[in-house]
Formats: C-alpha cells, sequence, structure tokens
C-alpha cells in the first residue's frame, strides 16, 4: 500500500509530460493556415432528399437524364433529379451493391463506376448488371476502396485508403496511423491494375485535371492534396497540389469551369490533426486520451474548399455545426454537397455569395 504512491506520480508522469508536450506541439504547429480573404460562413443552406439519402458520400452529375448518382451507407446507389426546388426531386433506388459505395464517376458507355469499400472497383452498366473490375492490387485485397474517377480516354484512376483496415475498423486506422494506402490504375481494355503510389497516409478523393496531365488524389490524414504526373517527360513523379488545407479533405471534384471542389471534414480528435509521421509516440498518448478521458473540443468546421487549376484557393464555404463533408459538384449556380454523416445531399445558392 505505501508503495501506491510513488506509482501514482510515476504513472501521471508518463502520461502528463507527453500530453503537455502535444499541447505544446499543437499550440507552437502552424496547422491553421491563415484566414483566407474569400471566405463564406454558410447561408441559406438547403437540404434535398432528407430521410432517404445515407451518407451520400460522392455526388456524379449525368446532364443528359438530370439525375445524380451517390452511393449510400445502406449499400443503394441512389439517382436523385435536379429541380428548381429541393421540394421537387425526387429519390430512385437503382441498384444495390450489397457493399458500401463511395467514390462514383460516370463511364464513357451509360455506366458508373464505383469505388466500393467493401468490394473493390465497380462498374454498372445501364441495365443494371455490376462487374467487379478489380479487388486487388500486386497481390494485395483492397480494404477500403474509396475513390475514383476517369479519363478521356477510359482509363480509371482510383484510391484504396488502406490495405490493412476496413471502414469499419477506423478506430485502428487513425491510431495507428500508418500510410496503408495507394493510388492505382485500372485499364479497362486490358484489365489490368497497376499501383502507381503506395504509402498514402489515408489515400481518399481522385480528380483527372481537364489537360489530362495530372491524377490529383487526397492524403487526408495529411491534410493535402498530391499530383501524379500521368503524361509527359515527368510522368510517374509526384508532388504537392495543396496542402495545409483548412480541414480533412475526401473528393476532389473538378467543375468544369476552371476549379475543383475539395470536401473537407471537421477535425475532430487531436491525434487526427497532428501531423503524423512526426509523433507516433505522441499520437499513441493522445489516442488514449482521447479514449478514456473524451476529444478536446476543436473549433474547426465542415464544407468545402474552391481551388483554381493550380491549387490556389479561391473560396471557403463552412459552417461550425457541419462535421464530415465530403464531396461538392457544381450544377448551373447550385453546388450540391454530399457528406458520409447526413441523411441529405446539402444545396448552396452560389449566386448569393460574392464573388462567385
Ligand atoms: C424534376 O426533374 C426531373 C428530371 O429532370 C423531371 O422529370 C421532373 O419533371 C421534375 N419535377 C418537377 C416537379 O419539376
Ligand atoms: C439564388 O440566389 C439568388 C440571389 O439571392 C436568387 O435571385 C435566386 O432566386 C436563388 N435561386 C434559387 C433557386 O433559390
Amino acid at each position: 500500500m505505501s508503495e501506491s504512491r510513488p506509482h501514482v506520480l510515476l504513472l501521471s508522469a508518463i502520461v502528463l509530460i507527453p500530453a503537455i508536450a502535444v499541447v505544446l506541439f499543437y499550440q507552437l504547429d502552424s496547422f491553421d493556415p491563415a484566414p483566407m480573404h474569400n471566405s463564406h460562413v454558410l447561408q441559406g443552406a438547403e437540404m434535398v432528399g432528407v430521410g432517404q439519402l445515407f451518407g451520400p458520400e460522392d455526388l456524379a452529375y449525368d446532364p443528359n437524364s438530370g439525375l445524380i448518382y451517390t452511393g449510400c451507407s445502406d449499400g443503394w446507389i441512389k439517382r436523385v433529379t435536379v429541380n428548381e426546388s429541393v421540394a421537387d426531386s425526387v429519390v430512385e433506388n437503382w441498384v444495390n451493391t450489397g457493399g458500401r459505395p463511395l467514390g462514383l464517376v460516370l463511364g464513357h458507355h451509360n455506366d458508373v463506376i464505383i469505388a466500393d469499400a467493401n468490394k473493390g472497383l465497380l462498374k454498372v452498366t445501364s441495365d443494371g448488371a455490376i462487374d467487379l473490375l478489380t479487388d486487388e492490387a500486386e497481390g494485395v485485397k483492397f480494404k477500403l476502396t474509396d475513390g475514383v474517377d476517369i479519363t478521356d480516354a477510359g482509363m480509371l484512376y482510383f484510391t484504396d485508403a488502406s490495405e490493412k483496415y476496413s471502414l469499419n475498423e477506423m478506430t485502428q486506422e487513425i491510431s495507428q496511423g500508418q500510410p496503408y494506402g495507394r493510388l492505382m490504375s485500372y485499364d479497362p481494355s486490358t484489365k489490368q491494375t497497376k499501383v502507381l503510389v503506395r504509402d498514402i497516409y489515408f489515400a481518399n478523393g481522385v480528380a483527372v485535371t481537364p489537360d489530362q496531365s495530372f491524377v490529383i488524389f487526397c492524403e487526408t490524414r495529411m491534410r493535402r492534396c498530391k499530383r501524379y504526373y500521368i503524361q509527359g517527360e515527368r510522368k510517374g513523379y509526384v508532388d504537392t497540389f495543396i496542402d495545409n488545407l483548412p480541414g480533412i479533405p475526401d473528393n476532389i471534384r473538378y467543375d468544369g469551369k476552371g476549379q475543383y471542389w475539395i470536401g473537407l471534414g471537421k477535425v475532430t480528435t487531436f491525434s487526427w490533426d497532428l501531423t503524423t509521421q512526426s509523433y507516433p509516440l505522441v499520437r499513441k498518448v493522445l489516442t488514449i486520451i482521447e479514449r478514456y478521458i473524451g476529444r478536446p473540443h476543436m473549433k474547426k468546421n465542415g464544407g468545402l474548399l474552391a481551388v483554381d487549376l493550380e491549387g490556389k484557393p479561391i473560396a471557403h464555404y463552412y459552417d461550425s455545426g457541419l462535421s464530415l463533408i465530403t464531396t461538392g459538384i457544381k450544377i448551373a449556380n447550385h453546388l450540391y454537397c454530399g457528406s458520409i454523416a447526413y441523411p441529405y445531399m446539402i444545396r448552396l445558392n452560389l449566386t448569393q455569395y460574392h464573388g462567385i
């Protein structure tokens, strides 16, 4: 019994010293980018398909049919009509993948290509048949197929967020903080899957640039997007497109008008927010603190960031009440936003904001 006191002291020191160090790091490290000139708190946001769209993580718009495709947590690929008034929008269950569809993009043959977290890369034909395109590369199965985009020539670029942890094992993924993500390509003509970039800290959304020279991919944990060169002398080279984002990036979508829209999640835990590879011990302690003591309140907002072709921020739309906004697509003057957290899409009327 008399020995218990030194033990308590020693234990407190073991826990407290790193905890204090973390708070110091957090204060000193310049995580927060300078406030952006063109930043807006969301106003007049409308909800589309309330109670019918469960975690519409990504959206793809078909201008010919006027339909938005989205994958939901109940496994359904749903189709939503785009109408002037959100009250007129109709949600239809189209095809159920039996998995968890995340990223999706229109194919070139009236098909839809889907990154399904549980199943791999899928193609759904216009008559609703589901084909598995690929679910492994270099002998390693995908665990969390996440984002996908297509080039004009039909080449598919996609990510596996983690080859180790599935969507249901996010807690382990977060506490481990290891780079288990891969960027890959799938060539429909040869049916070949190729690993292009490995060791990515949670590989997420993908966007092919309009000139077809790069593939941009989001590295969620590092709060940045990188560029993989798919053409020219520097083919195969990787550099940074944008870093130090004001939230964790999910999907990135090109709007056909000189801007990419990046869906940003609120940073809710210390351990996610720290530059992970720098402080592995600190991260471990933080995960323990968060598990047993609770998460510190972080004043960060979910929202969207519009960036230009060079990755320069143009506008930031956010709201303190939003947690995980995962995608944004522009249709006429509206921005339709997906989220993995809400049972609806959010629609913003961009004409209301100055500068856009
Ligand atoms: C909503 O949009 C769909 C698809 O474009 C269209 O068929 C339908 O008539 C529209 N509904 C209303 C009430 O405008
Ligand atoms: C969008 O906002 C503009 C400017 O406030 C307004 O004139 C327009 O009617 C709005 N559109 C819709 C569909 O609400």
